[in-house]
């Protein structure tokens, strides 16, 4: 089979619905093949990934390993039910265990991070009790019904009315602070609101909080250590469970396999996908302290899907998750990082329009406003047709030099796969350089 790019588009349009877009004048680029750090499209064309299409693909495009791993599996078993013991879904069970911090031990595998955080509030309000979910509003948690609710974006607009107890906290995004006050201050007092919250709600009506470790699509908000240690100091003293969404900042994202090793604080449930697998097969997981997989020892877990446990994507995700630990890339992702945070920070130094970068390993975005002292965004939270007019022209810059990233609103991100080079880096970030220029322009 091998149809023209015109033909892909044509039959994607005209039969299938594509996410969070107005589909009339949509046009999704039609994606043929990929390896390492690029993909090429139906008719050829090279693009650098600066984005590991959605913040997912961790190991790069098209690894040999975890392809034969893949083969191997379904040639055996492609499926088994959910309430089977299969080997791949019991060896990736004790890999989870492995890498992830503190008593993290028992796995709810599930199909995607929607489903995983579906989950984790369900188990939230078994175990503990109290119907009441805190969730800030700079936070993505998926796009079913409950992770839609916990989402606090605009994407959750549309399935409202939601579900019942989700309440917000403050978000910790000092750059967006409007007092003259210090980062720990403002760190601070987000602890503070969120106590008042807690006071407000009734500790015993809570039965988790939920975040993004490190806010991904909301514009890599990175915390302090101390507000993080404070967010796990409030759980405890009020009794309510910790859930960290690392389904986008978790696998080697910010050079550390998990973000909230960081900030040295363990989640009681953390919930993850994208670089499981690196993408390469569906897969998310809940995977929950040994304190909360022991009440289910003698209470039922009113929770399943047929797809739970799927063996080849199970022997993916091992498969992706050894190439991790073979070729160091969490370590290699620190490294770069290192090296792209420098390489950013002198484009902020040369261009106007960036009022802010920030970057923690390959976790990074640039920020544009139109004045660094009024701090004015380039385009308006939730922008849209006429508002995007310069965004659209530097996402078309990029698009037109074989560039593909993540263009939202008024910011734009670099999150390649971590195992990118040097070179393709310094690729990258000379059109970023260049579709800068055409940020300055409009600058005020
Ligand atoms: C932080 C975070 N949580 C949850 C999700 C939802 O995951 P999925 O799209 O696999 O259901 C996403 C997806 O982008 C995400 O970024």
């Amino acid at each position: 089979m091998s149809l023209s790019a015109q033909e892909v588009i044509r039959l994607n349009k005209e039969y299938t619905l594509f996410e969070w877009n107005p589909q009339g004048n949509y046009i999704p680029l039609p994606i043929d093949h990929a390896k390492g750090s690029c993909f090429w499209t139906t008719d050829g064309k090279r693009y650098l990934d600066f984005n590991s299409q959605l913040m997912s693909v961790n190991i790069g495009h098209g690894d040999e390993r975890v392809n034969n791993a893949i083969k191997t599996q379904l040639d055996k078993l492609n499926f088994a039910n959910p309430y089977a013991a299969t080997e791949p879904r019991g060896v990736l069970g004790e890999l989870v265990a492995k890498i992830t911090p503190g008593n993290l031990k028992k796995s709810f595998f599930t199909l995607g991070g929607s489903e995983a955080n579906e989950n984790a509030i369900k188990i939230a309000k078994m175990v503990k009790g109290g119907h009441k979910i805190l969730a800030r509003y700079r936070g993505y948690h998926g796009g079913t019904a409950a992770s839609m609710a916990l989402t606090g974006d605009p994407r959750r607009w549309a399935a409202e009315p939601s579900i019942p107890g989700v309440h917000r906290i403050p978000d910790p995004y000092y750059y967006r602070c409007r007092l003259p006050i210090s980062e720990a201050e403002f760190m601070q007092e987000c602890l503070n609101q969120t106590e008042d919250i807690i006071k407000f709600e009734g500790a015993k009506n809570i039965a988790a909080m939920i975040m993004e470790t490190v806010v991904g699509t909301n514009g890599i908000i990175i915390p302090s250590k101390e507000y993080m240690q404070g967010i796990r100091y409030l759980c405890d003293k009020y009794g309510i469970f910790l859930i960290l969404d690392e389904v986008m900042c978790g696998f080697g994202r910010t050079g550390k396999w998990f973000a909230c090793e960081h900030f040295d604080v363990v989640p009681d449930m953390m919930t993850m996908a994208k670089g499981l697998t690196s993408s390469y097969l569906p897969l998310g997981d809940c995977v929950v302290s040994e304190e909360i997989a022991s009440y289910f020892d003698d209470h039922v877990l009113y929770a399943g899907l047929t797809y739970g446990g799927h063996a080849v994507s199970c022997a993916a995700a091992i498969a992706a998750i050894n190439v991790m630990i073979e070729d160091n890339l969490v370590e290699r992702a620190a490294e770069m990082g290192t090296f792209l945070a420098a390489e950013e920070d002198k484009l902020k130094s040369k261009h106007p329009s960036v009022g802010d970068v920030r970057h923690i390993g390959l976790f990074t975005i640039f920020e544009l406003v139109k004045n660094r002292t009024t701090k004015e965004p380039l385009a308006p939270y939730n922008a849209s047709g006429k508002e995007m007019e310069v965004m659209n022209m530097i996402k078309k810059f990029f698009n037109d030099n074989g560039l593909f990233t993540f263009v939202r609103w008024n910011s734009f991100f670099v999150n390649p796969p971590l195992s990118i080079s040097k070179e393709e880096l310094l690729e990258g970030l000379a059109i970023v350089d260049q579709a800068l220029d055409i940020a300055d322009e409009f600058v005020i």
